[in-house]
């Protein structure tokens, strides 16, 4: 008979957790519950447990040390937007950009998912804070989960164990997230290396701040600290309490004369932000640093000095492996060396993994590898059949202390103040390489309305433009409309306190050439484009006005080790009419998918930038 009682060890004192978990094993009926503490020694025994499972293979520790790859299911690769609901209490709320059901309906329809989801397995519970442990930015969750996978990547993405218990004491509130992949054992039978279900939920009930997570145990699928908790929920948190919840990464870059400046920068999923944010300055920017504060979320705070401070509630980088080398991001090789998991990506001969991008590094294509999905690959299999070694959405999870380029600020609790947003899409055509906006106000405009390619890091087509709002389209737990005018109101929330706000650019690193090639070289050379907005901040660069902000001139960018001509630089920057005339239709279309509550400013600001174009 599963065991109903939660037996709590005696460190934890919160009668609504043990309650709660006494709940959800009678829903769940799980084998057996397990109290995670986060200590290192757990972190190897359920490792070891994963690697006895099938789940992990150990790679070779002569190469990787203590490091593991796991290979999912096909089917479980991704996040799946179109499985992703708020059930906010009104559809209004949800608004159009969001998947909805009624509360009540949505209940109804996980509690036979949900009953007996566990049988067979493990319960275990993961006590975790996101943001130091006890700050008062901090917020604390708990996720119970049937997977010993999700329990050891918790580890490392988040401040995850014991501790979190002497935080929350008898009363204190934690976001209850509940996961399980959906496949509940029979007595006597095998797992499989990867459960899942065919069948996947991930729902989120704003007002109740509570995650439900079905069926997945991918990603930020099944991290439910991650885009769950300090996405969807936070940003209702934010927008009730007056601040920020982002999908951005966060910088420090340092001057050549010692000044420190803070960045956090809003691209889409698998656009750039990890390589952003442990960028590593060309050759001729001797003297620049850049350093990590943040690689994926940031939740922000305006401070009563007039300033807004920005943490990063994470502990680890869950990053994009494909297109990852020592030449377009060195920091990020580094960081890798050891104590990693790796999912998805391909396994060397000699027990070391490999994934698309690595051929750069000098060694040329492995002659033989095992793919994702376990099978042989070899240079002539993929030239025949295009296939893949490493699963285009192929991670690594790492905890930030391995990363050379941490800034020493990366855990402070009252964050890092900062002096730009910036905002970038993934564009083959139309948006320039870089401009500034005149005022808050286009600021958000160009935030509002940004567009990117859709990438491998959702299930869906790939490759085609979509209005990705702030790069929170996947991420934003509340209306559009509103989280718009949230961020609008932050203007006068700061100016009140006689502060210079936060400037705002605009990036684009992906346009093409007509061969279909990239024309900007990106990676650290983006530390020109970074330099040049350091430039603007400090009023040494004058930009030349376009009707899309303020844009640099050629001789603006610093390009010392870089040929790159007057002509490549038109072809990243140049503005077409006939091409903006048609992304204005396309702002216009988002307009109108968000008309309820849509902020009038936004719409005068199109009036406006309609205006510039025929002038
Ligand atoms: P998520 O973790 O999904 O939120 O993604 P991310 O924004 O952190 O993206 P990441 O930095 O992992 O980059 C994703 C892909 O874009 C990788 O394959 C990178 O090699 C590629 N990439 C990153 N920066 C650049 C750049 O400046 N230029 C080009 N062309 N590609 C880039
Ligand atoms: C993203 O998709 O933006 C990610 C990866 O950062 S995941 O955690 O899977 O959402
Ligand atoms: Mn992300």
């Amino acid at each position: 008979m599963p065991s109903l009682n939660p037996n709590a060890p005696s460190h934890v004192k919160n009668t609504k957790l043990i309650a709660w978990v006494a709940d959800m094993a009678a829903l769940t009926q799980p084998d057996s519950i397990y109290w995670c503490d986060g200590s290192d020694e757990e972190y190897a025994r359920l490792c070891q447990q994963l690697v006895d499972s099938g789940t992990f293979k150990k790679l070779n520790p002569a190469k990787r040390p203590n490091s593991f790859l796991a290979c999912s299911d096909p089917s479980d690769v991704a996040r799946v937007e179109d499985r992703t609901y708020i059930c906010s209490e009104s559809k209004e709320n949800a608004g159009p950009t969001n998947n909805w059901m009624a509360p009540a309906d949505m209940r109804a329809t996980l509690q036979p998912l949900f009953d007996g989801c566990m049988k067979g397995r493990t319960m275990y519970v993961v006590p975790f804070s996101m943001g130091p442990l006890g700050s008062h930015i901090s917020h604390i969750g708990i996720e119970l989960t049937d997977s010993a996978y999700v329990a050891v990547n918790q580890k490392i993405m988040t401040r995850m164990g014991k501790a979190v218990y002497d935080v929350l004491g008898a009363d204190g509130e934690f976001v209850p997230c509940m996961h399980t992949v959906g496949a509940p054992l029979a007595v006597g039978q095998l797992d499989v290396k990867w459960p899942c279900n065919s069948t996947k939920y991930i729902v989120h009930f704003p007002e109740t701040r509570e995650i439900w997570s079905y069926g997945s145990g991918y990603g930020g699928n099944a991290l439910l600290g991650k885009k769950c908790f300090a996405l969807r929920i936070a940003s209702n948190m934010g927008r009730d309490q007056g601040w920020l919840a982002e999908h951005m990464l966060i910088l420090g870059v340092t001057t050549p004369q010692g000044k420190k400046y803070h960045v956090a920068a809003a691209f889409p999923s698998a656009c750039g932000k990890t390589n952003f944010s442990m960028l590593v300055p060309p050759a001729g920017f001797e003297g620049w640093k850049v350093t990590t504060i943040g690689d994926d979320i940031a939740w922000v705070k305006p401070h009563a000095d007039g300033k807004m401070y920005a943490i990063n509630p994470e502990a680890g980088y869950f990053g994009v492996a494909p297109g990852t080398n020592y030449h377009t991001n060195p920091n990020c090789m580094a960081s890798l060396d050891k104590n990693v998991i790796f999912t998805n990506v391909a396994l060397t001969d000699d027990g070391d993994v490999w994934w698309e991008g690595m051929e750069q590094d000098g060694g040329g294509l492995p002659a033989h590898l095992i793919d994702w999905q376990g099978k042989d690959w070899t240079p002539e299999i993929a030239r025949a059949s295009g296939a893949k070694a490493a699963h285009p959405n192929s991670r690594f999870t790492v905890a930030a202390g391995n990363n050379p380029a941490l800034d020493p600020e990366w855990d402070n609790p009252a964050g890092v103040a900062i002096d730009a947003f910036i905002f970038g899409g993934r564009r083959s055509t139309t948006v320039p390489l870089v401009t500034e906006s005149r005022n808050w106000m286009e600021g958000v405009y160009m935030a509002a309305t940004m567009g990117s390619e859709t990438t491998a890091a959702a299930v869906g087509q790939m490759g085609v433009v979509r209005r990705d709002p702030f790069a929170m389209l996947p991420f934003c737990g509340y209306n559009m409309s509103d989280y718009f005018q949230h961020w609008l109101d932050m203007e006068h929330r700061l100016e009140e306190q006689g502060h210079t706000l936060p400037r705002i650019f605009c990036v684009n690193w992906f346009r093409k050439n007509e061969a279909g090639k990239f024309v900007w070289p990106g990676y650290g050379d983006n530390m020109r484009v970074l330099k040049w907005m350091i430039d603007r901040l400090e009023g040494k660069a004058q930009g030349v006005e376009t009707m899309f902000g303020i844009a640099p001139l050629f001789d603006e960018l610093t390009w010392t080790g870089l040929p790159f001509s007057a002509e490549q630089f038109n072809t990243v920057t140049s503005i077409d009419k006939a091409s903006w005339a048609e992304e204005l239709k396309l702002h216009t279309a988002l307009f109108e998918q968000l008309s309820y509550h849509l902020p009038l400013a936004l719409i005068d600001t199109k009036a406006m930038l309609t205006q510039r174009l025929q002038d």
